[in-house]
């Protein structure tokens, strides 16, 4: 019998036919754990689920007979234009997942054309993410620490890198429970113990990575992290209000988002004090559970104040036929999580890449299928919610 041929990884990502794929070669190569702080969620996970099955009720009402031999993607959105509507949105931790970490995504967003947002709980410098994609749109996302001194020097860090669009995460005023971290012991960086010994042995080349790269630590927040709840709890400052969101808005240039947007009269709120922008997102499920699903959410905050202020949407968004449905609804763009990140798990940034690659090719063949001759024409119209 032929021996079964061994495909490199390189191969087996550019194999990949969606985001699925990707998904199932991550869980191949990442230790189980890690896997799980990505593809987790809170408590039940219902949110998680929600958002994800909300994308797959979605049935859309294509035209015939238009004219779609050419579909452009590109969009304008905070006065500056892009490949498609599409944010690399920000992740924590991100070199737990591959050791080209922050910088292999922000170099695949550079490439594609599209925004990359570096986390405050990043592994990677707000410099380190400028060198590596001087040409890329890059963007930071600030969490409030209780030390204000320190929020600033924060943000004056992400300025002098160039960064010139602040995302403002409000979901987080305490650290969700997400059970699957708490049943595999993660601590970060992850820790060889017994358990993590018998993943080592299953999941060589990504403990070689670990052990062999940049040791593993938070790039922006200070301390010496071990369960990443803990952290969060006692750095992040739950008191944080509207008020504090005006004085962001004075010690910052740029443009400014907030992203964690849950209510219609929250997003009013927002309007009023005049950010560029709201994220209609429930931290991809994994902050409150039972959260509203973002995709439902959506036409009634881009009703209430899409013509004052720019709404974007994250939360289960896993192909191009997603960013469709939720520009179609009223979205500027979609930010995504965990869809990148599978990339990252499962190949560095050739994963990100094709990843980015896939969701263009789905998002510009779901139009020609609409009939729609480019983003700029889908209309909420040909979007229903299915009930079931
Ligand atoms: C592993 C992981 C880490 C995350 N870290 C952050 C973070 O540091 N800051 C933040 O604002 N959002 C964070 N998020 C939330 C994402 O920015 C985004 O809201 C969410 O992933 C969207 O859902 P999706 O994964 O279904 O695309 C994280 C998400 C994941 C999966």
């Amino acid at each position: 019998m032929p021996a079964r041929p061994r495909l490199s990884r390189a191969r087996r990502v550019a194999d990949a036919a969606d985001v699925a794929d990707l998904r199932l070669l991550a869980r191949r190569r990442a230790p189980r754990m890690v896997f799980d702080y990505v593809d987790g969620a809170a408590e039940g996970e219902r949110s998680m689920a929600r958002a994800v099955e909300a994308f797959d009720r979605v049935e859309f009402s294509p035209r015939v007979l238009r004219d779609v031999a050419a579909a452009p993607t590109a969009v304008e959105i905070l006065g500056r234009r892009i490949a498609m509507p599409l944010v690399l949105g920000p992740t924590g931790f991100t070199r737990m997942m591959h050791r080209e970490g922050e910088r292999a995504v922000a170099r695949a967003a550079e490439r594609a054309g599209v925004p990359y947002t570096l986390s405050t709980m990043g592994t990677t410098t707000a410099a380190g993410v400028a060198a590596a994609a001087p040409g890329g749109w890059n963007w930071f996302q600030l969490y409030v620490v209780r030390d204000r001194a320190r929020t600033l020097e924060t943000l004056s860090l992400a300025r002098e890198a160039g960064m010139d669009v602040l995302v403002v995460t409000v979901d987080v005023p305490v650290a969700g429970a997400r059970l699957r971290d708490v049943r595999h012991g993660l601590t970060v960086p992850p820790a060889l113990r017994w358990r993590s010994v018998l993943q080592a042995v299953r999941h060589p080349a990504w403990w070689f990575d670990f052990l062999t790269s940049e040791p593993l630590r938070f790039a922006t927040v200070n301390g010496a992290p071990d369960d990443l709840a803990g952290i969060t709890n006692l750095m992040f400052d739950p008191s944080v209000t509207v008020a504090d969101l005006e004085w962001i808005r004075s010690a910052w240039l740029g443009r400014l988002l907030v992203k964690g947007v849950q209510r219609v009269d929250d997003a009013k709120e927002l309007a009023a004090v005049g950010v560029d922008g709201v994220v209609v997102s429930n931290h991809g499920g994994r902050q409150l559970d039972r959260a509203p699903t973002p995709l439902e959410l959506l036409p009634h905050v881009v009703a209430a104040v899409g013509d004052r202020t720019e709404v974007f949407l994250d939360g289960g968004v896993r192909s191009g036929a997603d960013v469709a449905a939720a520009v179609a609804l009223g979205a500027r763009a979609c930010f995504v999580g965990r869809a990148y990140l599978y990339g990252l798990m499962a190949g560095g940034e050739l994963g990100v890449r094709r990843v980015l690659d896939l969701l263009h090719a789905e998002l510009v063949r779901t139009l020609q299928l609409m009939g729609v001759g480019g983003v700029a024409e889908l209309t909420s119209d040909m979007v229903r919610i299915r009930e079931r």
